[in-house]
């Protein structure tokens, strides 16, 4: 791995793991689907507590999103801070961002951050830890929000997120519309622009490690928000890097931030702490070849 970068990987779990098809959506199937030997195989790699928190989750897609997350976590310490598999503990920090802290400080330290939505889930993480990461994957609920925002009128609807948004970034969102739109296609549009904003928003408050309850998360405020063009369903889109950070009135200028489409229903927002250290593109990860121990289990 390149230590000068900052890594990106993703891992489509849509495909893998399956569930039984006689598994009933009840509480009990998360255990059935645990059966699987394959799924049995990738749990058995994780200590005891990730293990049981997979198999906490009430839907199997929620517990593959853990599992896979978990996953990703212990290959990106094992590799990037050159410890066997079973030594990449994932500790948290003083706000229960996940993290590393090696047995000894003198040993690699590493930064990364994960996020998971529908069938997808994003690692970014770098050597050292002086720079600081945030992930956040979004995935368009069109079924969800597109009949709530033709009941109640789009600014009715946005104005419900006023806890997490500047007054700028609400009348921002509200006003925005693509020229020549049918009105079908500008709640489309509008929507996916709301879900731009939104992601930005929490790549950069997962980087700080605040998260969602950052007292100042209305004092930030991403400005000119640009939606990537989306693209054919599993592969990456259109990248936007340009977004003007804003913070209680000033420009930032010391974050890095991008927002990638993937499909038609996915954004990606990255957020760095470093304007030097180059984003390497993400890579697909597939769980045999790339992630599960074979040279380093013991
Ligand atoms: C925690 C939070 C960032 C998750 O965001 P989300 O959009 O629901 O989910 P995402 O898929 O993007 O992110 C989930 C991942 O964020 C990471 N995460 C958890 N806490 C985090 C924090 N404080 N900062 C950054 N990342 C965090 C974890 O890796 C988690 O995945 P994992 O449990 O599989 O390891 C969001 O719910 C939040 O801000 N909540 C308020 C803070 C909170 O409740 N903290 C208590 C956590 S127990």
């Amino acid at each position: 791995m390149d230590d000068a970068n900052i890594f990106r990987w993703l891992l489509n779990v849509g495909e893998i793991w399956p569930s039984p098809s006689n598994v009933d959506p009840n509480p009990k199937s998360t255990a059935v689907w645990a059966t699987n030997p394959d799924v049995k195989k990738a749990l058995d790699l994780l200590p005891a507590h990730e293990h049981a928190k997979v198999l906490r989750f009430y839907h199997i897609r929620d517990a593959k999103l853990s599992l896979a997350s978990s996953l990703l976590k212990h290959r990106a310490i094992a590799d990037t801070c050159h410890v066997p598999w079973k030594d990449s503990n994932v500790g948290e920090d003083k706000n229960r961002k996940p993290c590393y802290k090696p047995p000894d400080p003198a040993q690699p330290k590493m930064e990364f951050n994960v996020s998971h939505h529908g069938t997808l889930v994003a690692l970014v993480g770098c050597a050292g830890e002086k720079i600081k990461l945030g992930v956040d994957i979004v995935q368009m609920n069109w079924s969800k929000d597109y009949p709530m925002v033709v009941k109640s009128g789009f600014e009715s609807w946005a104005t419900t997120y006023e806890m997490v948004f500047s007054q700028g970034e609400i009348a921002e969102i509200v006003a925005y519309s693509v020229p020549g739109s049918s009105s079908q296609d500008d709640i489309r549009a509008k929507l996916r622009h709301f879900y731009a904003h939104w992601c930005l928003k929490e790549a950069y408050v997962k980087m700080t490690g605040e998260a969602l309850l950052a007292p100042w998360l209305k004092d930030l405020e991403f400005r000119g928000v640009r939606v990537p063009l989306p693209s054919q369903a599993g592969q990456l889109g259109q990248i936007n890097s340009d977004v003007e950070i804003w913070f209680r009135g000033v420009r930032v200028t010391d974050v890095k931030m991008e927002l990638q489409a993937y499909g038609e229903d996915y954004m990606i927002g990255t957020a760095s702490s470093s304007l030097d250290r180059p984003l390497s593109e993400f890579r697909n990860m597939r769980v045999d070849e790339d992630i599960y121990p074979i040279k380093d289990v013991d």
